[in-house]
């Protein structure tokens, strides 16, 4: 179940963590929580790996556009690195131009994990644990974190997020894997059928930076309620497209925060007939339709990486928060628990 994976540079060694629980095989580094393989079958009972990711642990530290990795201590964007809490103002690492993304330059996606396995009645899965110390990347208060991958008998991938700070701090926690239905290398994700079931997006500066507007996606390539192929507007030449260079942007769902999962997204593909449903507690999605591959790595499978050759489904608290009060709030305070679930179920 556990095999050595690499070594980082300093001598650390990464383990890789094979499970199989109700049709679904997922594989898991002990380097950034990484998805570094999850298989399932199509409508022929024929498998494969749907996730985008490196046989090798140097490819995820030399060049990883976070393929398959757990991201904090911030998923996506904060403008400028910066953000005042309870009067104090913080200053980020930062590592996409002016901007702090998705935790800066050593975010949660280049940490080790204490991994420890465990079964609990039909379902198999793995606790990762890490610890973010006080001032890491320019965050206030020591983080510890908790994450729970698990394959569960249905062959759902369910994951179970959980933080605590011993200082006001704030936190927004996410997984960045890289979707393509039809197998990982296989070619683009525009015939890919996606819903969203929101009825506003947040759009953003060039910079990606939300303007803090919620739009209606009514009337514009935004709009994924009835459901539609991605390619279908991705060049209807609209601003916001031309910022992002396709979509990548954070979709508000209609059902807000809950307390319970809820499904939210279905992404279908109709070549190979696998789907992909998530729900979740969170109130907004990232849609990013792998705008920045460029054909400059190349995967497990051997092929290269072009763009639009996978896409990213990222549950999520909108991006810089911190510096939008009309944004659900992701501010953690002493004494509370930050918990988020979202759950992946593959079908045919
Ligand atoms: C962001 C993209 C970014 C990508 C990193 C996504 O979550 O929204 O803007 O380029 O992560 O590969």
């Amino acid at each position: 179940m556990k095999t050595l994976f690499g070594r980082l540079a300093d001598g650390t060694e990464v383990d890789r963590w094979s499970l199989e629980n109700g049709g679904t095989r997922l594989k898991v580094l002990s380097y950034g929580g990484i998805v570094q393989s999850l298989e399932v079958p199509d409508r022929d009972g024929r498998y494969a790996n749907v996730c985008l990711g490196f046989d090798r642990v140097e490819d995820y530290v030399a060049s990883s556009p976070y393929f398959g990795a757990l991201i904090g201590r911030y998923g996506n964007r904060i403008a400028e690195g910066r953000f005042t809490l309870d009067g104090k103002s913080y200053q980020l690492s930062v590592n996409d131009g002016v901007n702090s993304l998705h935790g800066g330059t050593q975010g949660f996606d280049k940490r080790v994990w204490d991994v420890e396995p465990f079964t609990k009645g039909s379902d198999v899965g793995l606790h990762l644990y890490c610890t973010s110390v006080d001032g890491e990347m320019g965050y206030p208060g020591t983080l510890e974190v908790k994450v729970t991958y698990t394959l569960t008998h249905h062959g759902d991938w369910r994951i179970d997020y959980e933080a605590t700070t011993d200082q006001a701090t704030v936190v927004n926690l996410t997984n960045h894997v890289y979707w393509n239905l039809g197998g990982e290398g296989t070619g683009t994700i525009e015939d890919h059928e996606l819903h969203i079931a929101a009825s506003r997006y947040t759009p953003t500066d060039s910079g990606l930076i939300p303007t803090g507007e919620q739009a209606k996606v009514a009337g514009t390539p935004f709009d994924f309620r009835e459901g539609k192929r991605i390619g279908r507007d991705i060049r209807a030449g609209h601003e916001q497209q031309v910022f992002a260079k396709g979509y990548d942007h954070n979709w508000v769902l209609d059902k807000g925060v809950t307390a319970e999962p809820e499904h939210v997204a279905t992404l279908r593909d109709p070549s190979s007939g696998r789907t992909l449903r998530i729900s979740t507690v969170e109130p907004g999605l990232q849609f990013y339709s792998g705008n920045f591959l460029d054909g400059s790595l190349t995967g497990t499978g051997g092929h290269t990486y072009r763009q639009g050759d996978a896409l990213c489904l990222e549950t999520q608290h909108f991006p810089d928060s911190p510096n939008h009060p009309s944004f659900p709030s992701t501010v953690l305070r002493p004494g509370q628990t930050h918990r988020t679930t979202t759950i992946h179920s593959f079908g045919v």
